[in-house]
């Protein structure tokens, strides 16, 4: 019996959320802590998909999977494969709507094992076309970033329509990624702020540029100046996210004790209005203190990680 396999992992944004949808600049890591792995089986009948929210014929799956019913449809009809004879296991640790980027990881995942499945190679530029089918059903108006930086193993510069660019760390960097527990919807951020944008240009302009602006700083605190300067701007962009309207009351009240327990800066990740805060730890043994105070504070998970300096 033929079976296939496809992994990806998760992702993080640093810097530039929100703006990146608009033309500015952002800066995301790939997250190997969490993940997504689909197995593909040879089952007769109609195309099947079991997940932890559903299991069933693909063709009567709930709204919460259309995103990745329309990527299978479209990446079966890229492969010239009929949509019978399939049973496609997804299993995630990502927990969804929480600005890890669920949604592209498990595109990438499936798109990855259906071409394993067929027995055929892909390009970089195959699958992000083929997964941005899935992301644009959960964003709206996808900048693109989650689908590449899922696809990439060093940190990324993404500037939409520019070719991305790999960031070269100075040091190691220690962060803690700490999740309010309220589900997201990165779909009504990106579009609130899109109405926000209509409704003040020049102001909201102005405020999407200045993020833009530290994340140009944010690439030389990485790559020169240290620690110490990237804190402060990620405190600062979280200033800008919260005059955007896509900050909450949890994520904020992660942010302020993170910062209480000698985070050098924190700010949500993501699409924000629930999901996950990134805070800069000082060090190694500081990132798993400042972990396990923001779990006893109430965060509903925690990832202590290391971004490290490449050789
Ligand atoms: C989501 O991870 C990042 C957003 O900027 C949306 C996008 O870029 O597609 C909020």
């Amino acid at each position: 019996e033929k079976t296939a396999i496809g992994i990806a992992h998760s992702k993080l944004i640093l810097i530039g959320e929100h703006a990146v949808v608009h033309g500015q600049p952002a800066i995301a890591i790939p997250f190997p802590l969490i993940g997504v792995e689909t197995v593909i089986e040879q089952v007769p009948g109609t195309v099947k998909i079991d997940s932890a929210f559903y299991h069933g014929p693909m063709n009567l799956a709930p709204d919460s999977l259309q995103g990745i019913v329309k990527c299978i449809k479209g990446t079966l009809d890229y492969l010239e494969m009929p949509p019978e004879d399939l049973l496609i296991k997804i299993s995630s640790s990502i927990p969804p709507g929480k600005g890890l980027g669920s949604s592209a990881s498990v595109a990438i995942s499936v798109i990855r094992s259906l071409f394993a499945f067929a027995n055929r190679t892909y390009s970089e530029e195959e699958i992000l076309d083929l997964a941005n089918i899935a992301e644009t059903h959960a964003h709206g108006q996808p900048s693109g970033i989650d689908t590449l930086t899922i696809t990439s193993s060093s940190p990324v510069w993404y500037e939409k329509d520019f070719p991305i660019k790999y960031i070269d760390l100075k040091e190691d960097f220690y962060f803690v990624v700490a999740d309010s527990g309220r589900v997201g919807d990165t779909r009504m951020s990106v579009e609130s702020v899109a109405r926000l944008l209509k409704s003040a240009p020049k102001r909201i302009h102005r405020k999407l540029e200045r993020i833009g602006e530290l994340t140009h700083q944010a690439k030389h605190a990485l790559e020169k100046a240290g620690k110490h300067l990237l804190g402060h701007l990620l405190d600062e962009a979280q200033r800008e996210l919260e005059a955007l309207g896509v900050s909450d009351a949890g994520l904020n009240r992660l942010i302020y004790f993170a910062r209480q327990e000698g985070a050098l800066g924190a700010k949500l990740t993501g699409g924000g209005n629930g999901g996950c805060i990134i805070a800069l730890a000082r060090n190694e043994v500081h990132s798993r203190q400042l972990a396990e105070n923001l779990r006893k504070y109430g965060a509903h998970a925690v990832w202590p990680f290391v971004l490290k300096k490449q050789d």
